[in-house]
């Protein structure tokens, strides 16, 4: 296993972010959508947006684009958990006796070692790939070929199995002979209790409110070996937050609708749907939405910053945010996450428009 070198905070701090280009070390980068190292796979554009030496080996990110009918046979991962998140068009899933039909806004946790497929069923199906150790699209990358496109190519063959199998032992790939049956959905509201693999319903999870926004568990550290959980957050146009760094977690942004700025060692950065950027510990950020209805992606590696959103907010089983609702900012659970949790706090909130 490789091990990758993880920068001093103090270097951290400093680190201008870099735009558009993988930075091939641990250090803050903003990715717009589009923007990754780009390869062809049996019809599916595969775009890494996050690979191992760009994280310190703490996770790898893709978005994976295909046509109505592309699909992959069963598989599993030796070493990585997986999840996906659908941003557009209709993705079939196959977990073991399950077999779900997955819109924009839902998602699927896989723990490592779990057989699932896919299918997309729409002309144009999109979905961000999370892997905690980034196997999976290293394997991906070295069984297609880059492009430079950035649309899958409609007319590419599907990809053999025979080259498929080739690379997979090296990167923990293994596939499994079953067969893709229609079965009916297994819905459930809530997130298990360990680490199972399930499908989470746009709007369902564990949802949390505060401050005019909906923040919802998509995946706790409890599902996921405590490696990341992810936090799905929709509100309207807000405020920057106070100016923080982390010390022993990586916290990673994804704007999945509307516009968010993103405050990141002094350079406001704008994100809109499909960006992504990567606050490694050491990163002083901030965020605010920027429109009235917003959606950003939250994937924090590891699990430690869980109780923040707990601390911060009261549990609701509302699926919307609510506007105007005169929230208070919830002084005393903030408190609590300084004293609690690891947040280190440098700051008063950035003024809009301040390191454009
Ligand atoms: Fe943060």
């Amino acid at each position: 296993m490789t091990i990758f070198d993880i920068p001093a905070l103090d270097d951290v701090h400093t680190a201008a972010p870099q735009l558009d280009t993988l930075p091939g070390r641990c250090v803050p980068y903003a990715m717009a959508a589009g923007e990754g190292e780009r390869h062809e796979l049996g019809g599916q554009l595969i775009t890494v947006i996050a690979r191992p030496e760009d994280t310190g080996g703490q996770f790898g990110a893709a978005y994976v684009y295909g046509g109505k009918g592309t699909e992959t046979p069963f598989l599993a991962h030796d070493r990585e958990h997986r999840f996906l998140f659908v941003t557009d068009g209709r993705l079939q899933v196959w977990l073991p006796g399950e077999s779900h039909l997955l819109v924009p806004g839902d998602s699927v946790t896989v723990p490592a070692g779990t057989p699932y497929a896919y299918r997309m069923l729409a002309h144009r199906t999109r979905f961000l790939s999370w892997l905690t150790v980034g196997d999976a699209h290293r394997w991906s990358q070295a069984t297609g070929h880059a492009t430079q496109s950035h649309v899958f190519d409609a007319a590419a063959a599907p990809m053999s199995d025979a080259r498929q199998s080739e690379l997979a032992d090296r990167f923990g790939v293994r596939f499994h002979d079953l067969e893709k049956k229609d079965l009916p959905a297994v819905t459930a509201a809530t997130l298990p209790a360990g680490e199972t693999p399930y499908v989470l319903e746009a709007g369902e999870g564990d949802r949390w409110a505060s401050l005019d926004q909906l923040n919802t568990y998509l995946a706790r550290p409890r599902n996921t070996g405590g490696t990341y959980f992810a936090m799905h957050t929709m509100g309207g146009k807000s405020a920057y937050i106070p100016r923080h760094f982390h010390r022993e977690h990586t916290e990673n942004f994804v704007c999945i609708e509307g516009r968010i700025l993103l405050h990141a060692n002094g350079r406001e950065i704008m994100l809109t749907k499909g960006d992504f950027l990567h606050a490694p510990a050491g990163t002083i950020h901030s965020f605010a939405f920027d429109s009235h209805d917003t959606q950003m992606l939250g994937l924090l590696t590891t699990g430690v910053f869980e109780k923040f959103f707990e601390y911060m907010n009261t549990p609701t089983n509302a699926h919307v945010h609510t506007e105007g609702c005169d929230m208070q900012f919830p002084a005393e659970g903030f408190a609590r996450a300084r004293a609690e949790l690891d947040l280190e706090v440098v700051g008063p909130p950035p003024a809009r428009g301040d390191g454009r």
